[in-house]
């Protein structure tokens, strides 16, 4: 099978690479990135010469362009990771969001009806369905959760969602949409809570948690993602959305001291900084769907898959400090400085 990448130069993006070349080594992957500040070609650099394995640097906004790669690689699969992936930002700048997480989606739909395809694939986020209340630890997103979103971000991952539905209903389509958790692993960007924390503290930089700390997240290993993504492309029914999550339910602030402690780094550099507008409470989901269907499971526990985060991000340093050297200490300026 040709399957095209889009966002794989970015973190999930490329660790779905990776597991398919891995996983399927007799299919063709053609990875589509933009590369903005959130791609990173060095991330692949391992598979770049791999005969199975293209890349393209090219806008999915480009219609265009991504007309001629279809014509030119006849993909039977498509799986859409590029996005504007950061909530921070789009409080700060919406409209790119809205170009790449909607138009840019609506662009790889239409070469999809023109080109013909086997399966759209949307990788979509749980921040679609808002958040939930603290105390109410008895209720979890499911795939029938209303849509019901905070920020500029998840509003145009939402946006993308209903347009994938709305092209599988009008257009007959063959899609599938996944909702994932909070993920975490290599090749995360900086600016995402557990690598900056990891960065911030092996400066002994301060760690700048938002508001009280006490906003939970439902973290799953990276991997876990990826082979659910697979599971979906091969088993998963057409017109469907799937929930993945592991239920690992944390504290943003509990997630900062693990990271303390495993660098041995004290608690006093943590710093309560203002919080993000409009900021989820809590994120849980139900994965039941995709376990009872697929047969899905995480198999990365997170006390495993925090220090193996951990470590990669310790064997890497090249990898990070690169980043956080560049343009990102303007962003990271803009955003924390008098915070
Ligand atoms: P990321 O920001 O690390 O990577 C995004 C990638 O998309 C980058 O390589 C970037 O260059 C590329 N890109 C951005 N705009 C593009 C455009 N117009 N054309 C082509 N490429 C473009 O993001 P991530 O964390 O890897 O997330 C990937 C996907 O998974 C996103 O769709 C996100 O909404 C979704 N998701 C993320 C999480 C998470 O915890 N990170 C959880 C659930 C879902
Ligand atoms: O739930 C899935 C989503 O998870 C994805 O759709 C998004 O693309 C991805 O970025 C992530 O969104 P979050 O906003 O949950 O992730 P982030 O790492 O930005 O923040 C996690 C939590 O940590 C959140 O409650 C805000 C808090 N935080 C974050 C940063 C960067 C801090 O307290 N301090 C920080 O410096």
């Amino acid at each position: 099978m040709n399957i095209i990448v889009t966002g794989g130069a970015g973190f999930i993006g490329a660790n779905f690479v990776f597991h398919m070349l891995d996983k399927h080594p007799n299919d063709r992957i053609i990875c589509v990135d933009k590369l903005t500040y959130a791609g990173n070609l060095s991330t692949l650099k391992d598979v770049l010469d791999k005969p199975n394995f293209r890349f393209v640097k090219l806008d999915i906004c480009d219609r265009e362009g991504v007309y001629k790669l279809f014509e030119e690689e006849h993909p039977d699969v498509v799986v859409n990771f590029a996005a504007e992936s950061h909530v921070d930002r789009s409080i700060e700048n919406p409209q790119i969001f809205l170009e790449t997480n909607i138009i840019g989606t609506a662009v790889l739909m239409d070469a999809c009806r023109k080109y013909g395809i086997e399966r759209f694939h949307q990788v979509s986020t749980d921040e679609v369905y808002g958040d939930l209340p603290l105390d109410r630890p008895d209720l979890f997103f499911t795939e029938t959760t209303p849509i019901h979103t905070s920020s500029p971000y998840s509003s145009s991952k939402a946006s993308a969602d209903l347009l994938v539905l709305a092209y599988h209903r009008t257009y007959g389509l063959p899609v599938t949409i996944s909702r994932c958790s909070n993920n975490y692993g290599p090749y995360q960007f900086p600016e995402k809570l557990i690598p900056l924390m990891i960065a911030n503290a092996l400066d002994d930089k301060a760690l700048p948690v938002y508001g009280e700390g006490l906003n939970v997240r439902d973290w799953l290993y990276v991997e876990d993602h990826c082979k659910a993504i697979d599971l979906i492309l091969m088993n998963g029914k057409v017109g469907e959305v799937y929930n993945i999550g592991g239920h690992n339910e944390m504290k943003n602030i509990d997630i900062v001291k693990i990271i303390c402690k495993a660098l041995d780094k004290p608690e006093s550099l943590i710093t309560y900084v203002t919080d993000r507008k409009g900021h989820d409470l809590r994120y849980a989901i139900d994965p039941e769907k995709i376990h009872s269907e697929l047969g899905w499971l995480p198999e990365t526990m997170f006390e495993e898959g925090i220090q193996k985060t951990i470590a990669w991000y310790l064997d890497h340093k090249e990898w990070w400090e690169e980043i956080i050297s560049g343009e990102y200490k303007n962003y990271y300026k803009a955003m924390y400085e008098d915070r």
